[in-house]
């Protein structure tokens, strides 16, 4: 493959964390090639490193040490400021717990990633309900979170996740917090994401749906232990 269709390039990337006098390696050396279009599901026991690896690509958190590319560029020492523009603009990151404000409107939450990311724009509504619309959730606009269901709530993160139009979207155990119908629901969503052209790449506990992804990591003490698609 041509280096236009590598999204992120690790190499030798460690994450150690210092707890009093202990060292903690959450990342022990993570080389990883991740390519357009791919959707991987990242396993492994709790504590070996995957929420970390998240982080990392999300530009959320920063390596120790190592080498990091996204889209062929050297992102291993750039400013924070240049990593914040990338996390609002080109990565979309879906959590667990949603993460929604709670004293913001559904729409209002779906237009956060434009604050962060500074975006100009003169159709922020239309940009709002549109990702809205993808997820099925355009008569909701207006509610607060707390007017909606668990899986209601994930599909409203989805819908930030997708406001500034990222090439990637990370979520870590995106459907830990939802029944069985509601999983797949959200798994459908993604898969038609992926159809659009988004890379995904999300963490699991549940073997269902690693079976979605066509690409499986898995992870333990920090160190990527098995990859069918390396
Ligand atoms: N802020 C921190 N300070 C110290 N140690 C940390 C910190 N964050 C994570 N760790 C440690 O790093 C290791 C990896 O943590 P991480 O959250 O990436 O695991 P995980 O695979 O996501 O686990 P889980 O499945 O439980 O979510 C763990 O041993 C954890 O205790
Ligand atoms: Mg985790």
């Amino acid at each position: 493959m041509t280096d236009s269709a590598q999204v992120f390039q690790l190499r030798s990337i460690r994450r150690t964390y210092q707890v009093g006098s202990e060292f903690v390696h959450a990342l022990d050396g993570v080389d990883l090639k991740i390519y357009d279009r791919e959707f991987i599901a990242v396993v492994g026991t709790s504590g070996s490193g995957k929420s970390t690896l998240m982080h990392t690509l999300g530009f959320m958190d920063s390596p120790s040490s190592g080498e990091m590319f996204f889209e062929g560029k050297d992102v291993s020492n750039i400013s924070r400021s240049e990593r914040a523009r990338l996390r609002a603009t080109r990565i979309g990151f879906v959590f667990q717990s949603f993460n929604l404000l709670p004293k913001l409107s559904v729409m209002d939450n779906v237009l956060l990633p434009l604050v962060y990311g500074r975006t100009r724009t003169h159709n922020k509504k239309e940009l709002g309900m549109s990702a809205l619309q993808r997820v099925g959730m355009e008569h909701r606009a207006s509610h607060r979170p707390s007017q909606l269901s668990g899986g209601e709530r994930q599909r409203v993160a989805i819908a930030r996740a997708l406001t500034n139009q990222p090439r990637l979207i990370l979520a870590d155990e995106p459907t830990g917090n939802l029944d069985s119908k509601n999983r797949g629901r959200i798994m459908d969503l993604f898969g038609s994401l992926l159809d659009e052209g988004i890379t995904l790449a999300l963490v699991t506990h549940d073997d269902e749906v690693a079976q979605y992804a066509k690409r499986h990591i898995r992870m333990q003490d920090g160190k990527i232990v098995e990859d069918d698609g390396a």
